[in-house]
């Protein structure tokens, strides 16, 4: 493990691959100011999620768990005009230091951010959305998952953060996150709508994966 070595070579491809981004990097430092945990997805993992809606052309987007709002700026810019994303949100703090950065990212009107416990909202929902992205309580995944397959359609594509939590997801399953995980691969494992795979990854982040799975 040499996590010094993986933020270093997240800092060469950001410096080759990845634009500099003042919205980005204005939402990082608001969040750092209000205090907010830094466990936003990193810059490559948030470029590789706007690509992703991109190659999908998701018009409608829907995520659990907001946090600043960096996750949100990713994929709210994959949006065509038309587009909308609802954001998921229990923490009204959270939410605020959100709005600040999507609004200052100039992608705000495009933005809906609920504030509550996200199952919840999520039971309030019906319109089945284009893609989906869970990124909050991790014991609550298998909810998560369940309301996701709920809230989308054939061709909609469900991605999932920190599906690998260190190699927890193998070996510490005294961990409530990581029994949420391990709940959530159960109900997958025995979806016949769902095609799925997961990618383990290290970075600025540390070593963790996401679950990228298409609605068939
Ligand atoms: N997607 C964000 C990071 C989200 S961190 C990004 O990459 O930028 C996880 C977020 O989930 C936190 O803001 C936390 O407050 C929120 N959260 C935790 N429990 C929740 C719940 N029950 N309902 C909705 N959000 C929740
Ligand atoms: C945590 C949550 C995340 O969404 C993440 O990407 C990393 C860590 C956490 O709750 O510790
Ligand atoms: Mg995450």
């Amino acid at each position: 493990m040499e996590p010094a070595l993986w933020t270093a070579v997240d800092a060469y491809l950001a410096d080759r691959l990845l634009p500099s981004d003042p919205a980005l990097d204005a939402a990082l430092a608001a969040n750092a100011a209000a205090g907010l945990p830094a466990i936003d997805v990193s810059a490559t993992q948030g470029k590789l999620l706007n690509l992703l809606a991109r190659l999908h052309g998701a018009k409608t987007i829907l995520e659990v768990g907001t946090l600043g709002g960096y996750s949100t700026i990713c994929l709210a810019r994959a949006l065509p005009p038309v587009g909308r994303l609802l954001t998921l949100e229990l923490d009204p703090k959270h939410a605020e230091v959100a709005r600040a950065n999507v609004d200052r990212a100039g992608i705000g009107d495009k933005v809906e951010i609920r504030v509550g416990p996200a199952s919840e909202t999520l039971k309030s929902l019906e319109d089945p959305y284009d893609m989906v992205f869970v990124d909050a309580d991790k014991p609550s995944n298998p909810t998560y998952w369940r309301e996701a397959l709920r809230l989308t359609k054939k061709g909609s594509l469900i991605i999932v953060d920190n599906v690998v939590r260190n190699g927890g997801v193998i070996d510490n399953l005294e961990d409530p996150g990581v029994q949420g995980v391990r709940q959530m691969m159960d109900l997958i494992a025995t979806e016949s709508r769902i095609e799925a795979t997961a990618v383990q990854t290290v970075g600025a982040k540390g070593y963790d994966g996401f679950l990228v799975a298409l609605v068939v």
